[in-house]
């Protein structure tokens, strides 16, 4: 989610600023709501930091220069999910003393109690964040133990979570220690001269191609040219580990190796929807007991925001046994303007938070009925929808820079199923085992997704080979997956310009039917759910009248798959805990459709005709 990158070199003529603000700039696709550099020199630490974007931080305080001779730096760009966007919550974090400083990528889950703890022995913070724990740990630990590797294996060993570390320390010159756990960290070599690390290749591949990729609970000692690595357990042992030679250009290695960054962005959705599912119980709960105590809810957003909107909806309703209407925000004050009531609730739903007309819908809703409240759920900590909001939750999809959204909806969708799942906690109207198996089938999402990968991709692309020729398409679904079929639509008009019209299958006969001629593509979204007989007899309707069938159905579904020209398998059971969440399921399949017909037409799926990725204008 951030970008963190290190250099230290024994190069005399070395440049060490210039080359750790190069580095933050190929590394800013991963964060870019403020950033950092620190170098080193004569037993100093010399720290520019400030919020904003990159190129404004440079032009206001020179981030490339630093005091002539300084051989160690430490860079961040950073993506915010513990504390807002300020200067001072911006990395590198320093101890008490400003002598031992941390950059970071992950979260620390545990922060709070051990902020408790290092505040009750003296230790003073100057920031919101969770990462500004880490350097007064090791500073606590060195009160004791004057060897820096082992206080900071003892202090990392204390922190709960996700971490990619680089930590230096002013009396030790030459020296970087970096330490990883769920978040990426890379070293790169220049054999005798100079050593990098960094969250992404990128950072350093114009310097070296030679890089050691470290594993979970990995620490390495960084000097000039050498590295060498510790199991974080076993600090006195170091460990063997195999050099890597990378072959990719630099804008490959920032994709990650993938085409392009939707791939990517798809291929992230299950570790974005791992990271959603630590959202922290109390934030949720809260949107809970909001949610619970409300006469009038309402959701409102755009776009793919929306299409979670009307999934959430769905979710939650089931749980909540109360009407919740879905209103598109440009139209929120039109429809509302003489009955939203006083004390209504407003769900707000962005992954930028910035969407105009969404920001214009809650302006106006506060405005009109200051008791109305406004609860968000947004991807960007600080966005112009959260300082409008009285709660936030940020779903924890990390930076998405591909036009068209894709693991942003998943982690919306699983972020409205977590707080149904708190509803449901509070009315008590299902069982503890009941609800207990709805948490089993959630989390087991990101699984079935990493299984469809495995299995489907090149079945995907013979769907969009033998359909290159169709320009309209219907996606048709019943109940929550209405939703499924017009979000995949959606991104099938977005980065492969095809019409779609993604529809209720019931209410197609109503009009819409009459376009089907021999060999229109119908695709038919079919969890084994409550509405799977009735769309049974609407699949009947449209291949009668010559439609080519393609269906999305679970596993061991056979009704469905007899019925079709062609099925895609979502590797997950048919039982209504599972159905429940389908909508974060079955819209990988439609995504990498969207996808492979973008490139099957020679278009640049992450550059779609006339978009942009926040609509700013009306
Ligand atoms: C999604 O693929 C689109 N690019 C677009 O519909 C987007 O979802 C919409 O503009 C809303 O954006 P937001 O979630 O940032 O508010």
């Amino acid at each position: 989610m951030c970008g963190i990158f290190g250099i230290v070199s024994n190069q005399k003529s070395i440049n060490i600023g210039k080359i750790a603000l190069e580095s933050i700039r190929r590394l800013e696709y991963r964060g870019y709501d403020s950033c950092g550099i620190l170098s080193q020199y004569n037993s100093k630490l010399f720290v520019k930091k400030d919020a904003g974007k990159i190129d404004d931080i440079h032009k206001k305080l020179k981030l490339d220069e630093f005091p002539n001779g300084s051989k160690l730096a430490l860079a961040h760009t950073r993506w915010a999910t513990h504390g807002s966007p300020t200067k001072i919550n911006s990395h590198p974090h320093l101890d008490c003393e400003d002598k031992i400083a941390v950059i970071h990528n992950g979260i620390i889950e545990n922060f709070i109690e051990l902020k408790k703890e290092l505040l009750s022995k003296g230790h003073f913070f100057k920031s919101e964040t969770d990462t500004e724990i880490i350097p007064h740990l090791i500073e606590e630990n060195m009160k004791t133990n004057k060897n820096l590797k082992e206080a900071v294996a003892n202090a990392i060993k204390k922190c709960k979570g996700a971490y990619g570390l680089a930590i230096c320390h002013a009396d030790y010159p030459d020296t970087i220690i970096v330490v990883r756990r769920e978040s990426p960290l890379i070293v790169g070599i220049e054999e005798g001269k100079t050593t990098y690390c960094a969250s992404d290749i990128p950072a350093f591949l114009p310097y070296t191609r030679n890089c050691y990729i470290l594993e979970d609970n990995e620490m390495a000692i960084l000097k000039a040219g050498t590295a060498e690595f510790y199991d974080i357990n076993d600090c006195d042992n170091p460990k063997q580990k195999e050099i890597q030679l990378i072959k990719w250009s630099i804008d490959a290695a920032e994709k990650g190796g993938y085409e392009h960054f939707m791939l990517k962005e798809i291929y992230e959705e299950p570790s974005a929807l791992r990271r959603t599912l630590k959202i922290p119980n109390d934030s949720l709960n809260k949107f809970a007991e909001i949610i619970l105590s409300a006469e009038r809810i309402y959701i409102t957003a755009a776009g793919t925001s929306f299409y979670a909107a009307l999934a959430g909806k769905f979710i939650i309703t089931k749980f909540l046994g109360k009407y919740i209407e879905a209103i598109e925000c440009s139209e929120f004050k039109t429809q509302l303007i003489n009955s939203l009531e006083e004390n209504s609730i407003i769900i707000a739903i962005s992954q930028s938070g910035e969407t105009i007309d969404l920001i214009e819908a809650v302006r106006w809703a506060k405005e009109y009925r200051p008791s109305a409240k406004i609860i968000s759920i947004t991807n960007i900590v600080g966005s112009t929808l959260t300082r409008h909001s009285d709660n936030i939750i940020i779903t924890q999809a990390g930076p998405e820079i591909g036009v068209a959204a894709t693991k942003t909806y998943v982690t919306q969708v699983l972020t409205f199923a977590l707080i149904a799942l708190e509803i449901a906690k509070l009315t008590k109207n299902e069982s503890q085992e009941e609800i207990q198996k709805y948490y089993n089938a959630l989390y087991s999402t990101p699984e079935i997704i990493e299984k469809f990968f495995e299995k489907n991709v090149e079945l995907i692309k013979y769907i969009v080979r033998n359909l290159e020729k169709n320009l309209n398409f219907f996606f048709l679904a019943r109940g929550i997956s209405i939703a499924t079929a017009k979000e995949g639509g959606l991104k099938l008009k977005e980065v492969a310009c095809r019409f779609v019209e993604g529809y209720s299958a019931a209410h197609a006969k109503h009009g819409p039917i009459s376009l089907i001629r021999e060999g229109y593509p119908i695709i038919f979204i079919a969890p084994p759910d409550e509405t799977y007989e009735r769309l049974i007899g609407n699949l009947m309707e449209f291949k009668s009248r010559g439609g080519t069938i393609i269906s999305l159905v679970v596993e061991d579904d056979d009704k469905i798959t007899n019925l079709s020209d062609t099925t895609i398998r979502i590797p997950q059971p048919g039982d209504k805990y599972h159905n429940l969440f389908s909508p974060i399921t079955f819209i990988p399949a439609l995504q990498l459709l969207a996808y492979y017909a973008a490139l099957e037409h020679n278009l640049d799926p992450d550059k779609p005709l006339n978009l942009a990725k926040t609509v700013t204008v009306h």
